[in-house]
């Protein structure tokens, strides 16, 4: 994030901290219950954000060379994803083109030549074209040039790697560009050294909630003096947050309480150490959460798995990959606190979607400084009105 910046948020969090304020709306708003219930809801989401956004699916640094991928069944579209000699990511809808099955089942591999298909062995190249057909002479008159995979649009972007799980309708859409989708965002993750990272320690794991929770459980500072007492409050103020949307996102900053020392600091001291004084969150729509840290970030995928279920892929995106136990160990340290952090978070989601489930509320109550989450709940309504 470049110095301009983070002198400005810095300063504004200074102001709320001195006033005991807080970024906030005038007034309240509500959400109807049922918009993290139930099946139509959740189709409508898959269609108009999950199958027509770019949604991060991966960090760049999981696949660093040529044949290497990864799949996903993002908005439900079994999808490759592969690094080509080009250096440039495609995406594919995983699905053979003889009679549709799913052609790689792994979840990412390296350096792979040829994708073959589990049931007959068509075998596809890394830019998708169909490169043999066992038996050929019995498809006399099959054009292969026209039975390659087929392509959805993906890109890189920020150190993540972007797909919109829908055909590519053409050459130049399938060149996403996620970069003009993040925005002023963009330049923000570049800053903060997002692209140049590592990931380590990733990890997949699912809640029983609405996906939409896994973002409204982080985007307010309202819960952390009573959800989070007994682990990270001591570092935070009561409600103290800044807000920011930028395009369909949000760019959060939760103060810690040491930034009382930049107070007497000169702006050159400001602009370059907000990281070491606040969490800085991304919430990169629909579904990603960047959480910059002093000394690197963790990431969170959320995927809907079900309308009261959510697929986690979170990792810590980290400056050099560790190789050492001392490293390792301190990373380990660093993510045992975020995850005890988050899975007081976590928790707390799956407390609502059960009381939500009962019917016992008809409408949940934004306080005026939750906007976040009404910008976010605004945002989807929007997209699928
Ligand atoms: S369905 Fe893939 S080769 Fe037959
Ligand atoms: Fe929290």
């Amino acid at each position: 994030m470049e110095a301009k910046r983070q002198i400005t948020l810095a300063k504004r969090a200074l102001a709320h901290v001195a006033a005991r304020t807080t970024d906030s709306e005038a007034a309240p708003t509500t959400l109807r219950a049922d918009t993290y219930l139930g099946e139509e809801r959740l189709r409508l989401e898959q269609e108009r954000l999950f199958r027509s956004l770019p949604v991060a699916v991966a960090h760049t640094s999981m696949l660093p060379s040529p044949g290497d991928f990864v799949t996903h069944d993002l908005g439900g579209v079994p999808l490759l994803v592969v690094r080509g000699d080009d250096g440039k990511v495609s995406a594919f809808l995983n699905v053979c083109r003889h009679r549709g099955t799913r052609v790689e089942d792994l979840p990412c591999g390296r350096g792979k030549k040829a994708f073959v298909c589990p049931y007959h062995a068509w075998s596809y190249a890394r830019d998708g074209h169909l490169l043999g057909i066992p038996h050929e002479e019995g498809f006399a008159g099959i054009d292969k040039t026209t039975r390659g995979l087929v392509r959805v649009p993906a890109g890189e972007a920020s150190g993540l790697v972007w797909v919109r799980a829908s055909r590519a309708t053409s050459e130049a859409d399938a060149d996403l560009d996620a970069r003009a989708f993040l925005g002023t965002l963009a330049d923000d993750l570049d800053g903060f050294g997002l692209a140049s990272a590592h990931v380590y320690d990733q990890r997949t794991y699912t809640k029983e909630m609405n996906w939409k929770l896994a973002f409204d459980i982080f985007l307010e500072a309202y819960h952390l003096r009573s959800a989070h007492k007994a682990s990270i409050y001591g570092i935070f103020f009561d409600n103290i947050g800044l807000v920011d949307r930028i395009g369909p996102h949000r760019r959060t900053v939760f103060p810690k309480r040491s930034i009382r020392e930049l107070a007497t600091q000169p702006d050159e001291v400001l602009g370059t150490t907000l990281r070491k004084h606040a969490n800085v969150l991304f919430h990169l729509f629909p579904n990603t959460l960047v959480l910059v840290q002093p000394d690197h970030a963790a990431v969170f995928h959320a995927f809907p798995d079900g309308p009261a279920r959510v697929r986690f892929t979170s990792y810590t995106a980290v400056p050099e990959p560790p190789t050492t136990d001392k490293a390792r160990a301190y990373w380990d340290a660093n993510n045992a606190i975020l995850y005890g952090a988050t899975n007081e978070d976590f928790a707390l989601g799956e407390s609502i979607q059960r009381g939500l489930a009962s019917g016992a509320n008809d409408e949940v109550v934004f306080g005026a400084f939750e906007h976040a989450l009404a910008h976010f709940h605004a945002e989807i309504a929007r997209r699928l009105a």
